[in-house]
């Protein structure tokens, strides 16, 4: 495992094509779940600088905070509540372009505009989210769909 990241300018392509064989770098060898949540929510803040990089984790029939980048955050959110609850309960990525417009969303921040949630299965079963919040509305796209899903399914691999 390599202890620093090399970190690139560019379009968000290029930076994904950067920083995702040095998360599977950081993964390789290690099963440990927070220990691998943690690596990645810190290797996709060096290299995106987003507001808010961080996993919640199925716990109890809620979700609760997990590894994450970024201010302080609520800790426990209820299945189908916000987007990091939607994402849950309908098991699939959700891009919101304007927080304002979700009905529901939780404002952990009044600085997030936009937004992505990716959940991660198990045996077909969410068992956490990755959520990214960005201070800019629109940020999140099929782009950071696409490299999100790949990213997080490595913590199953
Ligand atoms: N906005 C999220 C809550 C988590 S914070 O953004 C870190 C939601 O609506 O689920």
């Amino acid at each position: 495992m390599s202890e620093s990241l090399v970190i690139v300018q560019g379009t968000k392509e290029k930076k994904y094509q950067n920083i995702l064989p040095q998360i599977k770098g950081l993964l390789d060898g290690e099963n440990n779940l927070i220990a691998n949540m943690a690596n990645i929510a810190s290797a996709l803040n060096m290299q995106f600088h987003w507001w808010w990089t961080g996993f919640y984790i199925v716990e109890n029939g809620e979700l609760v905070l997990g590894p994450f980048q970024g201010p302080v955050a609520c800790t426990r959110i209820k299945k189908g509540r916000g987007v990091c609850g939607t994402a849950w309960a309908e098991g699939r990525t959700i891009i919101v372009d304007d927080v304002n417009k979700f009905p529901g969303h939780i404002a952990c921040s009044a600085d997030s505009k936009s937004e992505i949630v990716v959940p991660l299965f198990k045996n077909k079963e969410v068992i956490a989210v990755l959520d990214v919040d960005s201070e800019h509305y629109s940020h999140f796209d099929e782009t950071d769909k696409m490299f999100l899903e790949e990213i997080v399914s490595l913590l199953m691999k």
